[in-house]
C-alpha cells in the first residue's frame, strides 16, 4: 500500500487533527455524555509490512468478510498477532533515524458506526485516547488524517465526512515510526489502538479549551478558582457554577470567556490525605462540562517541597500501564485495583513513568489522592547502547538531533496541556532517560512559563553530552535515580546545594526484594530537603499464558515469546506481581511507610515516642492502636489505645506506656496502627502498620546437655555415636552426619553438607557473577582431620574442614564441633574464617535434607513473611506455625525466598516422627521442597521440580537482599563477611 510517508517524517507528526486540549468528557442537557463509545469488535488484518496490505479496506464500502475481528481497545500481541518482545534500553530496531525497518508491522481495522439526522447537525470529533505507535485514518472512504505520539489524545473533527445512517473508519496502524526513536520505554513493545476510541457529539458552538488555576491568600482564608476559556464557534456565554463536594451550589456567575473568578473564602484544600474536590460546572448552550477543581498550592520554599504550605514527602511508585492479559490496555477497573492497593499500602505518590497514563487515570488520582509526576512519552537511553556508545557521550544524540527537535516540543505540550486541569498532578517530568538537549530545556522553560504552580523536572538533566553546556535553571529538583545513602548525605552536607533531593527511582523492586528501605526513609524523615522516593515500579510486567496441568499461572518474560533481542526478566521488577497479587517487597514497604512509628524514646525516660508520618492529618484522627504483648513469641495479653493523643503532622510526642509492661524478661509488644476517620480507602479498622518494642532482649536459651551412658565407635571411614535412643553416623569425608536416626527412624534423607551459596536472586544479578568465578556455585569440602572422643560423659567430634571449589583457592576455613549427650542432642559449634581476598558469602550455614512428611514448621523469628537481615520490616519477632509448602515464596524467576532472620527456635515434624528442633542465636533459615540448585536453574516457577525433601538450611546469616538488580551493590553491614564467624546451635528430636 502506498501511503504518505509520515511516519518516517518527524516534521510531520499529525494531519488533520485538532489543537491540544486539556481532557473532558462533555455532558448533554439530560447530563448523559455527549459521547459514543467505538469500542468494541472491529474488523481487523494483520500485516508484516506495508508491501502486503490491501488499501482496499480504506474504501466507504468493503466486505470485511476477510478479515479477523479484534477487541479494542487492545494490543494486538495479545491477540495473536505479530509477538512480543521486552526491551529496557536497546531499540528493537536498528539505530538509523527517522528510518525504521521495512518489516513494518501493520494492522488494519475496520469499524463501522450509524447516525441519526439530529446526529449529523453536531459537531463531531472522533478521539483516540491511545495509538502505539502511529495510524492513519480515514472516514468513509476519504483520508481524515495521520497521528503519533502513542499516549497522548488524537482528535478529529469528522462532521464534514460524515453522514446520516452507516458511517465507516478505517485505521492504519504501523508498528514503528520516527516517533519509536522517542518512545523507548523499558517495557513490552505493544502495537494497536490501545486506548478508548469515541465520538464525541457537540453543539456546534462550544468549549474547546479551558484552564482552571488556583490560587490561595497567604493566610490561607481565600481562595481563588480562576477559569480561562476558548470556545469554538461563536461564543455565547457560559453559565459557571461552583459545587461543594456534597454537590452544593455554593457561587454561581455568567461569564463570556476569561477572567471568570471564584472566590471562595475558607477553602477546602486538597492533598492526597483529604483529596477534597470542587465542582466547576460549565453550561454553554446545549452542552455542560463538569470538572473537578482541587485547590492546592506547590512551592519549594528554603529547598523543602510544600503543599498548602506544609513540607510533604512522597512515598511514591513508579507506575507503567501494564496488565498481564490486556498488555498496555488498562479498564477502569484495573486501574483502581492498582489505586487500592496502592492507598491500603500507604503510597501517597504515583509517577507514570514514563509516558502519561490515560486521561482518566489521572482524575482517578485526583479522587483517590495522589501525589503525581505527570511524564511525557519520552525516552529514547536506546542512543547510549549503540556500538561504541555510551551514557557519557551517545545519550543525547536523538534529544540533539535537531529532526526530533519539534517532536519533543510536541510531546511536552501535549502531556501538559492534557493534564494541566488535575489537582493531583504536582509536578512536571520531560521525560525519562534521554540525555540533555537544548530543546529539553527550553521545554522545561516554556513548562514553568504555561503552568507556573507546578514543579517541573527532569532527571536526565545531568548528562550534559556532545557538548551541550546545560541550563539548570528550571529545574526544581535534584532528580537522581538509586543513589546510595553516601550519594544523599554527601548532597546536603554541601551547603550550596539548595534544590529538593528527590528520587524519582529507587528501590528496585525486582524479585525477593527490595532490601534496605528502612533507611531511605530515616533519611526522607531526618533530612528537611528530602522530598521522598518512588520505587521503581508498582508491577510486574509478565504476559499470562494460560495455566499448567496443576493449574499453575504461567507467565512470559523477555525471550520467551522467540523474540532475539530481549532484556530476560527485568520487565518483572514490581511490588505486586502481574495479576496485583502483592509481593513481599509491598508489604515491606506499606510498613516502612506507616503513618505512626512508635519506639521507646531515646532519653532514658522509659518513655514511648509516637511519630506521626503524615503530612496533613493528625494522630488523634486517623489512628488507634492495638498492642499485643508477647512473651517468647508468644501473646500474653492484648488491649486497645484507641484515645491517641495529638501529635501533630511530621511531629513526634513522648507519652507513658498504654500498658502495664510488668518486669518479666524476654517480652516484647506490637503496636499495631488501625485505621479510624479518614477517607474511604483502606477501610476502616483497616492495618495501617506496626511496631514492635523489646522490653527485654532475648537472649537464646541454648539447652543443656546431660552426660551419660554414649558409645563411640570408629570405623575406617565413619564415626558411629550410639546412645540408648539413636544411632548417628559421622562422615570422615564430608565432616558431617550422613545418617540419624532416632527412636528407630531416620532424619536424613541425604547427608548434611556446609552450605555458602543460595539461588541468586534477582539483586544477585552481578554479585551472582563474582560469586560464581570464586566458585561459589560449586564448592567443595575438604575435610583435614576429625577425631572422636569422650567428654563429661559426652560424645565430641572435632573437624577441621575447607571449602573451595575446582581451580580456586580456599573460600573458608571451618572448625566444626559436635558434642553429643545422652539423649541425643547436638550441639554443633562452626567456626568460620572466610578467605579475606574472597568476595562475600551469599550465607554461612549447614544444609539438611530431611524426610518430605517434615512439612510442619515452628519457629520463633522475624515471620510470617519472608524475612532478611534488611528486609523484614513487615514481620514481627514472634512465634509462628507454617508449613514448608505455604512457606515458598513463588517468584516468577525462580530464585532464593523463604528464609527468615533473627530466629531463636525451630521446629520441624511430622505426625510420623518426632520433632527436630534447633535452638540457636540469631540464625537464619529455610525451609523449602525445592533444593537451592534447582531454584538457581529454572527460569520459570512453572517449571520448578520438587527435590523429594525437606530440605532445610540453617545460616549462621544470610546475606540481605538490597537493591542490586538496579541499585546499589547490597551495604556491607547486610553482607555475610565478617573476619570470623561463631555459629552455635543445638539440634534435638523430641515428641511433643
Ligand atoms: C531505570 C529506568 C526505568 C527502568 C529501570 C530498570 O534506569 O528509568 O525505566 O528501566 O531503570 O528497571
Ligand atoms: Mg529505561
Amino acid at each position: 500500500m502506498k501511503l504518505e510517508k509520515y511516519y518516517e517524517n518527524p516534521s510531520v507528526l499529525h494531519v488533520g487533527t485538532q489543537e491540544n486540549r486539556s481532557y473532558y468528557i462533555p455532558l448533554g442537557e439530560d447530563g448523559s455524555e455527549n459521547r459514543r463509545m467505538l469500542g468494541g469488535q472491529w474488523a481487523f488484518r494483520y500485516y508484516e509490512n506495508l508491501y502486503d496490505v490491501d488499501d482496499a479496506f480504506t474504501r466507504e464500502k468493503f466486505d470485511t468478510d476477510s478479515f479477523d475481528t479484534i477487541t479494542v481497545p487492545g494490543c494486538w500481541q495479545m491477540q495473536g498477532y505479530d509477538r512480543n518482545q521486552y526491551t529496557n534500553v536497546r531499540y528493537p530496531f536498528p539505530f538509523d533515524p527517522p528510518y525504521v525497518p521495512l518489516e513494518n508491522p501493520c494492522g488494519a481495522y475496520r469499524t463501522e458506526f450509524v447516525l441519526t439526522p439530529e446526529e449529523t447537525e453536531k459537531q463531531i470529533y472522533l478521539n483516540f485516547e491511545g495509538v502505539d505507535s502511529c495510524f492513519y485514518l480515514w472516514v468513509n472512504g476519504s483520508f481524515a488524517g495521520y497521528s503519533q505520539v502513542s499516549h497522548s489524545t488524537s482528535e478529529f473533527c469528522i462532521s464534514p465526512l460524515v453522514k446520516e445512517g452507516n458511517n465507516s473508519l478505517a485505521v492504519l496502524v504501523l508498528k514503528w515510526c520516527d516517533g519509536s526513536y522517542l518512545e523507548d520505554q523499558d517495557k513490552f513493545r505493544m502495537s494497536g489502538i490501545f486506548r478508548d476510541v469515541y465520538l464525541l457529539l457537540r453543539p456546534s458552538s462550544h468549549i474547546r479549551d479551558y484552564f482552571v488555576r488556583t490560587e490561595i491568600s497567604s493566610d490561607y482564608s481565600e481562595a481563588e478558582i480562576r477559569v480561562s476559556l476558548e470556545y469554538e464557534g461563536e461564543n455565547k456565554g457560559t453559565r459557571f457554577i461552583l459545587e461543594d463536594e456534597s454537590g452544593q451550589c455554593i457561587a454561581a456567575q455568567y461569564g463570556s470567556g476569561d477572567g471568570v473568578v471564584f472566590t471562595v473564602s475558607s477553602p477546602k484544600l486538597w492533598n492526597a490525605e483529604r483529596p477534597y474536590l470542587y465542582t466547576l460546572v460549565m453550561e454553554t448552550e446545549g452542552e455542560t462540562i463538569r470538572q473537578r477543581v482541587g485547590i492546592k498550592k506547590t512551592e519549594i520554599v528554603n529547598g523543602v517541597v510544600m503543599i498548602n504550605g506544609v513540607p510533604v514527602k512522597f512515598k511514591g511508585v513508579n507506575r507503567h500501564d501494564s496488565d498481564p492479559e490486556t498488555g498496555f490496555t488498562i479498564s477502569r477497573k484495573q486501574a483502581e485495583t492498582d489505586l487500592r492497593l496502592m492507598k491500603e499500602h500507604n503510597i501517597n505518590a504515583i509517577r507514570t513513568s514514563h509516558y502519561p497514563n490515560a486521561p482518566w487515570f489521572i482524575q482517578l488520582c485526583d479522587e483517590y489522592g495522589f501525589y503525581v509526576i505527570l511524564e511525557a512519552d519520552l525516552e529514547s537511553h536506546g542512543a547510549a547502547a549503540v556500538y561504541k556508545g555510551s551514557p557519557q557521550e551517545t545519550y543525547g544524540d536523538v534529544v540533539q538531533n535537531p529532526i526530533f527537535s519539534q517532536a519533543i516540543r510536541d510531546r511536552v505540550e501535549r502531556a501538559v496541556i492534557r493534564d494541566k486541569n488535575c489537582v493531583s498532578i504536582f509536578m512536571w517530568s520531560m521525560g525519562n532517560e534521554s540525555g540533555i538537549s537544548g530543546v529539553l530545556e527550553e521545554m522545561g522553560r516554556w513548562t514553568k512559563e504555561y503552568d507556573p504552580s507546578r514543579l517541573v523536572h527532569y532527571e536526565n538533566e545531568r548528562w550534559p553530552t556532545g557538548g551541550h553546556v546545560p541550563d539548570r535553571s528550571m529545574w526544581d529538583m535534584h532528580s537522581r535515580m538509586y543513589s546510595a545513602y553516601e550519594v544523599i548525605d554527601e548532597y546536603f552536607q554541601d551547603k550550596s546545594n539548595v534544590k529538593p533531593y528527590l528520587l524519582c527511582e529507587f528501590a528496585h523492586a525486582m524479585g525477593n526484594g527490595p532490601g534496605d528501605l528502612e533507611g531511605y526513609f530515616q533519611r526522607i524523615y531526618g533530612i528537611p530537603g528530602f522530598a521522598g522516593g518512588f520505587v521503581w515500579e508498582w508491577c510486574d510486567h509478565g504476559i499470562y499464558m494460560g495455566r499448567t496441568a496443576e493449574g499453575k499461572k504461567r507467565y512470559f518474560y523477555g525471550g520467551d515469546s522467540g523474540e532475539k533481542l530481549h532484556d530476560i526478566n527485568f520487565c518483572m521488577d514490581g511490588l505486586v506481581y502481574p495479576d496485583r497479587r502483592p509481593h513481599t517487597g509491598l508489604l515491606e514497604y506499606k510498613n516502612v511507610l506507616r503513618p505512626l512509628r512508635i519506639g521507646e524514646a531515646a532519653d532514658g525516660s522509659g518513655r514511648l515516642e509516637l511519630f506521626n508520618t503524615m503530612n496533613f492529618t493528625n494522630l488523634r484522627d486517623y489512628i488507634t492502636v492495638e498492642w499485643y504483648l508477647l512473651k517468647d513469641g508468644r501473646l500474653k495479653d492484648h488491649g486497645q489505645w484507641t484515645d491517641m493523643p495529638d501529635v501533630r503532622p511530621m511531629e513526634k510526642l513522648l507519652v507513658q506506656w498504654p500498658i502495664d509492661r510488668g518486669t518479666e524478661p524476654g517480652l516484647s509488644v506490637v503496636f499495631v496502627s488501625r485505621k479510624k476517620g479518614g477517607g474511604p480507602i483502606p477501610a476502616d479498622g483497616a492495618v495501617l502498620g506496626f511496631d514492635q518494642v523489646f522490653l527485654t532482649p532475648f537472649s537464646g536459651k541454648m539447652p543443656k546437655l546431660d552426660g551419660g551412658e554414649i558409645e563411640i565407635r570408629e570405623e575406617e571411614r565413619f564415626i558411629r555415636i550410639e546412645g540408648s535412643s539413636f544411632t548417628y553416623i559421622y562422615d570422615h569425608m564430608t565432616g558431617s552426619f550422613v545418617s540419624l536416626i532416632h527412636h528407630g527412624i531416620q532424619y536424613l534423607s541425604a547427608p548434611a553438607e556446609f552450605n555458602i551459596y543460595r539461588a541468586p536472586m534477582d539483586n544477585d544479578r552481578k554479585q551472582k557473577q563474582i560469586w560464581m568465578e570464586a566458585g561459589y556455585d560449586r564448592t567443595r569440602i575438604r575435610v583435614y582431620e576429625s577425631r572422636a572422643f569422650s567428654e563429661n560423659g559426652m560424645a565430641c567430634i572435632r573437624a577441621r574442614l575447607g571449602l573451595s571449589a575446582d581451580a580456586i583457592q580456599k573460600i573458608v576455613d571451618i572448625q566444626a564441633e559436635y558434642t553429643i549427650d545422652r539423649e541425643g542432642r547436638i550441639q554443633v559449634k562452626l567456626t568460620g574464617k572466610p578467605n579475606p581476598i574472597m568476595p562475600y558469602l551469599p550465607r554461612f550455614g549447614m544444609r539438611f535434607f530431611l524426610p518430605k512428611d517434615m512439612k510442619d514448621v515452628e519457629y520463633l523469628g522475624y515471620g510470617p513473611y519472608e524475612s532478611y537481615q534488611d528486609k523484614h520490616h513487615a514481620s514481627v519477632f514472634g512465634h509462628f506455625k507454617d508449613e514448608v509448602e505455604r512457606m515458598h515464596e513463588d517468584y516468577i524467576r525462580p530464585q532464593e525466598n523463604g528464609s527468615h532472620t533473627g530466629c531463636r527456635l525451630l521446629t520441624i515434624a511430622s505426625s510420623m516422627r518426632d520433632g527436630l528442633r534447633i535452638t540457636g542465636n540469631e540464625f537464619s533459615f529455610n525451609a523449602s521442597e525445592y533444593i537451592q540448585e534447582e531454584l538457581a536453574g529454572k527460569n520459570h516457577n512453572y517449571e520448578l521440580e520438587k527435590s523429594g525433601h525437606t530440605v532445610l538450611c540453617v545460616d549462621y546469616r544470610m546475606s540481605g537482599s538490597g537493591s542490586g538488580s538496579c541499585g546499589p551493590q547490597l551495604r556491607e553491614e547486610y553482607q555475610v563477611s565478617a573476619e570470623k564467624m561463631e555459629f552455635l546451635f543445638c539440634m534435638e528430636f523430641s515428641g511433643e
